[in-house]
């Protein structure tokens, strides 16, 4: 992982072969509690939006669409749900008689925390001008940042009542990130940039919130499905995952918590992340509680340890310790019912015939893993559909991976482990509600009703 800081990353800007000026100067911190409404044009107000969400089979990565610009265009996405914003390319084909430049020291720069103030010195165009505020847009996926220009500009969702899509409304000033089309590198193919979910006051679930007056919550549910797409709500409930079937009625909660340092590829000291951390207190594989090292289910003053949430991660990255604790306790237990071990296939290092599985409404017949949270009484349960892997007609893997010795956080909750799981994150009340696998409530992620309504 490239982690810049501050001084690095203005180095790192110099040597760019780039036009943002070398005087560029990133003030410390200052943060306005004032938030800037983006302005509306109609008077229609939505109590919710929704976006579509399909799998990349290519990258593993979780994509969604929105329209931005005038005239609007659609622009494929990667959920970035810890990212700090979203950012796009505007190098190549950003075109649009709406798009404003952040001038410096306006209230959007202070909106988007973005201090410094550039100039650019080729002709101007959609990320490239003169006298405004820039941010460092991450690549997440390949840990990359490079500065790039603040702007707004018209984006439009489709509202919804929870169970269809409606009439697409407009935020006509969403505040978004410009960057360089060589950011993109890494993304899968078509994709336009990152749509960040995370916790910041320009992230997504916080500029619609405010523009529409909605509930600071968003919720996820990725769909398991190649061809049938998951969803993402931004807004309350309910989410109605089939007529009827209310998925936010089947939501425990834990408490979210802050890590204190940032945990992107660039940023300034004092920043904390923007990720969404929950606290796991300890892990059970079948009836077996594993012996952890508890110092790395916390998070340090160092922002190290704890657990965090991603999309990013295809898979459960545990730290050596914990997924050597974890597998092993897999391996004994699976053996105990009869599961047979073969050859491992990257990058998995667990993996077993399917001969001995049975199949049950919940996935393959194996060992459950219960994630304890905070409270004890409050578990998130993985079972067979979020463990295991088909990586052939007979092989089904453990889909968990080694993230190393002293990876910067000890458990990263991947897109894998999501699938047909609901994950609410309410920012107000700073809680998660998790749902475990909604194939024992008889419905899935790809259940949501995509005809439109409007
Ligand atoms: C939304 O914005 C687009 C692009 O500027 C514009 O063409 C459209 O008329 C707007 N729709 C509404 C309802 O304001
Ligand atoms: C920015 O200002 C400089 C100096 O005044 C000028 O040479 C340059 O063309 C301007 N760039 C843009 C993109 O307007
Ligand atoms: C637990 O993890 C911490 C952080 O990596 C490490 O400093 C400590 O030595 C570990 N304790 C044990 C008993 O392994
Ligand atoms: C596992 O296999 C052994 C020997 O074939 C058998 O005795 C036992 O009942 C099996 N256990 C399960 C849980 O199937
Ligand atoms: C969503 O909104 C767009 C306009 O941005 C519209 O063309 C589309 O039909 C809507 N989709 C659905 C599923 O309603
Ligand atoms: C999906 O929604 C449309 C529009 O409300 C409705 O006509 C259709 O019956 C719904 N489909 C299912 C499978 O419920």
């Amino acid at each position: 992982m490239i982690l810049l800081c501050l001084q690095a990353f203005l180095h790192h800007l110099l040597t760019m072969a780039s036009s943002i000026r070398s005087s560029l100067l990133f003030s410390l911190f200052f943060f306005l509690a004032a938030a800037v409404a983006p302005s509306l044009q109609q008077s229609f107000r939505p109590k919710a939006l929704v976006l579509p969400v399909s799998k990349d089979a290519s990258t593993h990565q979780y994509l969604t669409q929105i329209s931005q610009r005038t005239p609007l265009v659609p622009v494929d996405l990667v959920v970035d749900l810890g990212g700090q914003f979203l950012w796009v390319d505007c190098e190549q084909n950003y075109v649009s008689s709406t798009y404003r430049p952040a001038r410096c020291g306006s209230a959007v720069c202070s909106l988007a925390r973005a201090g410094g103030c550039g100039d650019c010195f080729s002709a101007a165009r959609p990320g490239c001008n003169n006298n405004t505020c820039g941010v460092t847009p991450d690549n997440t996926v390949t840990h990359t940042a490079t500065g790039g220009e603040v702007a707004s500009d018209v984006v439009s969702v489709n509202s919804t009542d929870g169970s269809n899509p409606g009439r697409a409304v407009n935020v006509t000033r969403f505040v978004f990130a410009c960057a360089p089309s060589s950011l993109l590198d890494g993304l899968a193919s078509g994709v336009q940039g990152m749509a960040g979910l995370g916790r910041t006051r320009i992230a997504l679930p916080s500029q619609f919130a405010s523009a529409f007056s909605f509930d600071r919550k968003f919720a996820v549910c990725l769909s398991s499905s190649a061809t049938s797409n998951g969803v993402i709500f931004f807004g309350d409930s309910p989410y109605n995952l089939l007529p009827n079937i209310d998925a936010s009625q089947s939501l425990a909660y834990t408490p979210l918590y802050i890590n204190p340092v940032s945990t992107a590829s660039a940023y300034s000291q004092g920043e904390p992340s923007s990720e969404y951390f929950i606290k796991v207190t300890s892990i059970t594989v079948g009836d077996k509680t594993l012996s952890l090292n508890s110092t790395l289910l916390s998070i340090d003053s160092k922002g190290y340890g704890g657990t965090k949430i991603s999309t990013v991660e295809p898979y459960t990255v545990l730290e050596s310790s914990l997924f050597a604790a974890l597998t092993e306790a897999f391996v004994e237990e699976a053996a105990a019912i009869n599961i047979t071990r073969v050859s491992a296939v990257s990058p998995f290092k667990y993996c077993f015939s399917t001969a001995g599985i049975g199949s049950t409404r919940v996935g393959p017949a194996v060992p459950y893993i219960f994630l304890v949270l905070q409270g004890d009484q409050v578990v998130w349960t993985i079972t067979g559909s979020n463990s295991m892997v088909a990586v052939s007609e007979d092989v089904l893997c453990l889909g968990f991976v080694d993230g190393g010795s002293r990876p910067r956080t000890s458990v990263v909750i991947g897109g894998y482990q999501l699938e047909d799981n609901l994950v609410q994150f309410d920012l107000a009340r700073s809680r998660l509600g998790f749902s475990s696998t909604l194939l024992g409530r008889q419905t899935t992620c790809a259940n949501f009703n995509f005809t439109s309504s409007a």
